[in-house]
């Protein structure tokens, strides 16, 4: 069954249609096919994890349909628009938000700063603004600062909240990434492993704020995951990549026991034993061989 047709037939949150839909979605390097006609869909209201083999090419379908890389063959859309040949910043303002590296400037600038410039639609920005409607400027910027500190209590930053950015860890540098993708009030939230080099508590907290998220506000989640005990208790849907292509997709009981995941997984073990197996098995090879042909935009 084709994975558009799985969902068609599937139960639950596969049975809503999807907010997003990705067709044949190819990005190269050279001459290596990153990915590789990947076709996908995200089920409304879901938290759809993604997993694959390291170099199976989740994050950079990530980079592609966010508009950081430039596709070479495909479509995607977002509620029903085109993302692909979008610039990142409009994806963003359509709602579709993922999470990413930190920037240099950011760094240079408060975590405070850093949750203030994230947050959307502020009538202070202009001078018009600020002039004509002095009130719903100073409402909007208490609702955003109050939003701010709500966040960085969630997430356990309150007491880093005047450090720069740069100062902070490489764990509390992604809580603040997420904090701040938070501030852009998505509908759809892609998160490239988000749980990585967080300590068990805090991850525990993002994954409960995730289910909140989507059940109080209907957030939709994509994220990429290796931890098979957590992609398996927290995701309605797992998307399954290996070689650039999409070659799985169903609940999460369902790709537990699918034979092409399996092998798909080093050493023919579950994705369990995969996922820790695969860490160590394929190292990066970005840049190898002078093949580096392009940084995100
Ligand atoms: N900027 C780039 N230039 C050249 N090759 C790249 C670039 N980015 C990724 N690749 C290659 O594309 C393939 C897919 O990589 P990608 O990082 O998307 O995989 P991944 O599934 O996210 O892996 P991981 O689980 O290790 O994060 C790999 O072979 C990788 O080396
Ligand atoms: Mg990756």
């Amino acid at each position: 069954m084709s994975s558009a047709a799985a969902l068609a037939h599937g139960s639950g949150a596969s049975s809503i249609a999807p907010i997003f839909q990705a067709e044949g979605v190819v990005k190269k390097f050279g001459g290596i096919n990153a990915v590789n006609e990947a076709t996908m869909q995200v089920a409304d209201g879901s938290i759809t994890a993604l997993i694959g083999p390291n170099g199976a090419g989740k994050t950079t379908f990530f980079n592609v349909i966010t508009g950081f890389y430039r596709a070479d063959g495909g479509t995607a859309t977002f509620e029903g628009r085109r993302v692909l040949g979008r610039p990142p910043y409009l994806i963003a303002r359509m709602g579709m938000v993922r999470t990413f590296q930190i920037t240099k400037a950011l760094a240079r600038m408060s975590v405070l700063d850093n949750m203030l410039l994230a947050a959307p639609h502020q009538p202070g920005e202009s001078l018009s603004g600020v002039l004509l409607r002095p009130g719903a400027s100073r409402r909007r910027e208490r609702e955003v600062a109050s939003k701010a500190e709500e966040l960085l209590e969630v997430f356990n930053l309150t007491k880093l909240t005047d450090q720069y950015a740069g100062t902070l860890s490489g764990g509390q540098r992604k809580l603040l990434e997420l904090s701040r993708a938070l501030m852009a009030e998505p509908r759809f939230l892609l998160l490239d492993e988000p749980m990585a080099g967080i300590n068990p508590t805090l991850g525990r907290r993002l994954l409960d704020h995730m289910q909140r998220l989507r059940s109080e506000d209907g957030v939709t989640f994509l994220f990429i995951e290796h931890d098979m005990e957590v992609v398996m208790n927290h995701s309605d849907r797992v998307v399954v990549m290996a070689q650039g292509t999409v070659i799985a997709d169903g609940e999460p009981h369902e790709i537990r026991s699918d034979q092409k995941v399996i092998d798909a997984y080093l050493g023919g073990g579950s994705p369990d034993d995969g996922a820790e197996s695969s860490s160590a098995a394929t190292p990066r090879s970005h840049g190898e061989g002078g093949r580096v042909t392009e940084r995100p935009r």
